[in-house]
C-alpha cells in the first residue's frame, strides 16, 4: 500500500488538490449560502430541507458526489499532513508562505473532527426523522448553547480559511498563478471566496441565535 502511495503521489496530490475545490469548495460555498437563510426567518431556512427531500435520487448524489470526494480529501489530506514534508514548501514560498502550509495542515486535521460530528449532529438526525426535520429549531437547539456556538463559529472560521487558503495553494499547483503578480491576484481571489463563506456562515449564527425571530424558539 506504502509503494502504491509513494508510486502515485503526483497524480494523488493532484487528485487531493482538486477534490478541495470540487466537491468540497463548492459545497462549502453553496452549503454557507443556504444557511444563510436562517437569517431571513424560519420558514425561508425550512425551504432548505423541505426542496433537498423531493431530489430524486438523492441519496445516489450524497454518497457518490459528496462525501466519498470528500472522504477521499480529508483521508488523503490527513495522510498529506501527517507524512508530508516541510522542507520545500519553506524554500519556494518564505515566512509566510511557510506559515500558511502549516496552518493548511492543522486546520485540515481538525476539520476532519469537526465534519464528521456535524455531520451526525445535522445529516443523520435529518435521515432518522425524515420529512419531519425541523432545521430551525435544531440548529436553534443546537448553537444557543454558548459553547457550541463558539465552536461553529470556530469551525467556519477554520473551513473559510483552509479554502481561501488553499485556492491559492491550487493555482499555484496546477500552474495558473506562476508568477508573483498573478499569486497576488489568486490570493486575493481565495481569500475573498473565503470571505464570503466565512460572512454566509456567521449570518446564519446570527438567525439562529441574535435575531429578533431566535428570542420566540426555545434554544
Ligand atoms: C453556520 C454553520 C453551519 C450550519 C448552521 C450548518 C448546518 C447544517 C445542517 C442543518 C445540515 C443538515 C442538512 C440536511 O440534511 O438537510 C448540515 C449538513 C452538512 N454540513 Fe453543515 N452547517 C454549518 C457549517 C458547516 C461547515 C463549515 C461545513 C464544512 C465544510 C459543513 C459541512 C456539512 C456537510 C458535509 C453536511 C452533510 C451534507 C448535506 O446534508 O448537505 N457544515 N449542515
Ligand atoms: C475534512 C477534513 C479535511 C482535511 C483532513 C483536509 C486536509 C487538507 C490538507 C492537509 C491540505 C494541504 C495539502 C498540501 O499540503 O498539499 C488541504 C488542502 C486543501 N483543502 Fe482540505 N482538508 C479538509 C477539508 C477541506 C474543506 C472543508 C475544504 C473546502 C471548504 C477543503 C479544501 C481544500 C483546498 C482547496 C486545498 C488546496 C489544495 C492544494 O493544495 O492544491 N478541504 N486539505
Amino acid at each position: 500500500m506504502k509503494a502504491l502511495m509513494e508510486k502515485n503521489y503526483f497524480l494523488i496530490r493532484r487528485l487531493h488538490s482538486i477534490l478541495g475545490i470540487i466537491p468540497f469548495g463548492a459545497f462549502f460555498l453553496m452549503h454557507m449560502f443556504l444557511n444563510s437563510r436562517a437569517a431571513q426567518s424560519p420558514e425561508q431556512y425550512q425551504w432548505v430541507p423541505d426542496t433537498l427531500d423531493q431530489v430524486p435520487y438523492l441519496w445516489a448524489i450524497e454518497i457518490g458526489g459528496l462525501f466519498l470526494p470528500m472522504l477521499a480529501h480529508a483521508v488523503l489530506g490527513v495522510w498529506i499532513a501527517v507524512t508530508g514534508d516541510y522542507g520545500g514548501p519553506s524554500k519556494v514560498k518564505g515566512f509566510a508562505g511557510n506559515i500558511g502550509y502549516i496552518i493548511q495542515r492543522v486546520t485540515g486535521i481538525i476539520l476532519f473532527v469537526a465534519v464528521t460530528y456535524h455531520v451526525i449532529q445535522t445529516w443523520w438526525v435529518h435521515k432518522q426523522v425524515g420529512h419531519d426535520f425541523d432545521i430551525y429549531a435544531h440548529m436553534n437547539g443546537i448553537v444557543t448553547e454558548p459553547v457550541w456556538l463558539v465552536a461553529y463559529a470556530l469551525f467556519v472560521l477554520m473551513a473559510a480559511w483552509h479554502f481561501g487558503f488553499g485556492i491559492y495553494n491550487f493555482m499555484y499547483r496546477w500552474g495558473f498563478a506562476s508568477s508573483r503578480g498573478s499569486q497576488k491576484i489568486s490570493l486575493a481571489v481565495g481569500l475573498g471566496l473565503g470571505m464570503l463563506g466565512l460572512i454566509m456562515g456567521w449570518a446564519s449564527l446570527w438567525g439562529l441565535v441574535f435575531s429578533e425571530w431566535a428570542k420566540t424558539y426555545g434554544g
